[in-house]
């Protein structure tokens, strides 16, 4: 592949930053600096170096970030703060997306990647992609509202596939659903005249939130974590 087509690819450097830090001599092929940025490298073989650094490079970027409130999960937005203002420059450059969507108000756990397919996989409804959720309801929920809710519920327009509760008091609990359709468990509280106050994703696609992320704070998945996610994608 072209070394500025894989520069870009790992977001270090526009194709026109690398056409210049060829010209200076700042790229390395194993070892010797290459004048031009369209010359063609083996990524598995050949040795890279960047500005004196040696260039890993990985195909796709899968990131793990602790939503804040207040942020959409989107890739831009005309008025809204997005996930993706939360990255720095070197990974906005890298075309990544929410893979999977939390609403502005829910915290938490969101995947951003560039692995279009891999996503489109674990997003669809037949991959049944385990989402784990911390919640706290308004009123106590009843043995019968969580019969109900487990069971499946009508929230409109749609009737919910069996889902898992833990609950850890009257009035919280672990929500698992295997589907995630608009605003969906707090349209699945209304539908038990109850309503969601605090809803943050701990866990998905068998991906847990790591807690030493303070909200805003991401950093990239494990190599395991990798495995996890992709494992549950095929
Ligand atoms: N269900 C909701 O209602 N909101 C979310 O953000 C996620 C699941």
């Amino acid at each position: 592949m072209r070394i500025d087509k894989l520069l870009s690819e790992m977001g270090k450097a526009t194709r026109s930053e690398s056409a210049r830090l060829a010209r200076q001599g700042k790229i390395l092929v194993n070892g010797v600096p290459v004048k031009r940025a369209d010359v063609h490298v083996d990524p598995e073989k050949d040795e890279i170096a960047l500005c004196g650094t040696k260039i890993t490079y990985k195909k796709f970027t899968y990131i793990m970030l602790n939503k804040p409130e207040g942020y959409v999960s989107a890739t831009d937005d005309a008025r809204e703060k997005t996930v993706l203002d939360l990255l720095n420059d070197e990974e906005r450059r890298k075309d990544l997306f929410p893979c999977g969507r939390l609403d502005k108000n829910t915290l938490g756990l969101v995947i951003l990647t560039n692995d279009g397919e891999s996503a489109h996989r674990l997003l669809s409804p037949k991959h049944h992609a385990k989402k784990v959720y911390k919640f706290k309801s308004k009123l106590p929920l009843a043995e019968s509202d969580i019969k109900a809710l487990e069971d499946g519920v009508d929230i409109g327009d749609y009737v919910t596939k069996p889902c898992e509760i833990t609950m850890t008091g009257d009035c919280d609990g672990e929500i698992t659903l295997i589907e995630g359709k608009y605003h969906q468990i707090k349209r699945m509280l209304e539908a038990v005249d109850n309503k969601i106050t605090y809803l943050e994703r701990i866990s998905f696609a068998g991906v847990a939130l790591d807690t030493s992320l303070d909200r805003g704070e991401w950093r990239y998945l494990t190599d395991e974590e990798e495995k996890l996610l992709l494992k549950e994608n095929k």
